[in-house]
């Protein structure tokens, strides 16, 4: 089982996933680190954990379809079964989801299907909703559509100030993702991508 993290940014996600692999709760290593931001500090948290990382970006090519294709010819070169988004900020096209099916896993910040799309704890907030949470699900070609594999809620207190709810959200995510793919990782046992 040959794994890919997809990442765009920060990278929080990321590093929750990687101490997963290194304290055991994660039955498998991470293979590639691929970033479409070549300065992204998720990069930088690869080289600590010592994951082989890469990086180009959607400017560098023609159009999307080539950035897509590098991408794909990348996830093969290093024979990849798994893909991972963790903040990855953009829409997966057909050509890597018909390579990958049901092998491309997103987090999303919301309880979807409420509050999809690039805001999902502002717009949860700002909603005034009582509860939100974090959504871990498969990817398909919507923003934030595929099938739900596990949420987690997380309470609005009244007290909540935008920046309390992004850390209560955070945690809630480090916790959730890596619980989340060992289980996935131990169901798909040895089962590669071409089985
Ligand atoms: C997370 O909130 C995740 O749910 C969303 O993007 C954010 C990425 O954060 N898809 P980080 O880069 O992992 O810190």
């Amino acid at each position: 089982m040959k794994i890919a993290v997809l990442a765009s940014g920060n990278g929080s996600n990321f590093e929750a996933l990687a101490n997963a692999v290194r304290n055991g709760e994660i039955p498998a290593k991470i293979d590639l680190l691929f970033s479409d931001h070549q300065d992204a500090y998720v990069l930088k948290r690869a080289e600590k954990f010592q994951i082989p990382s890469e990086s180009f970006e959607l400017k560098e090519f023609e159009n999307k379809a080539a950035y897509e294709y590098a991408l794909l010819n990348l996830l093969k070169k290093n024979q990849i079964d798994l893909v991972i988004l963790a903040g990855y900020m953009r829409i997966v096209g057909e050509k890597l989801l018909q390579a990958f099916p049901k092998r491309i896993i997103n987090i999303h910040p919301a309880l979807l299907p409420s509050f999809p799309g690039l805001h999902g704890i502002k717009d949860a907030f700002e909603a005034g909703v009582a509860e939100t949470g974090v959504t871990v699900h498969y990817v398909d070609s919507g923003v934030d559509t595929g099938p739900v594999i596990a949420q987690e809620k997380v309470i609005i207190d009244k007290n909540d100030t935008l920046e309390i709810l992004e850390e209560k959200i955070h945690a809630v995510e480090h916790g959730l993702y890596p619980a989340v793919i060992a289980k996935i990782i131990k169901e798909l046992g040895h089962e590669t991508c071409a089985d």
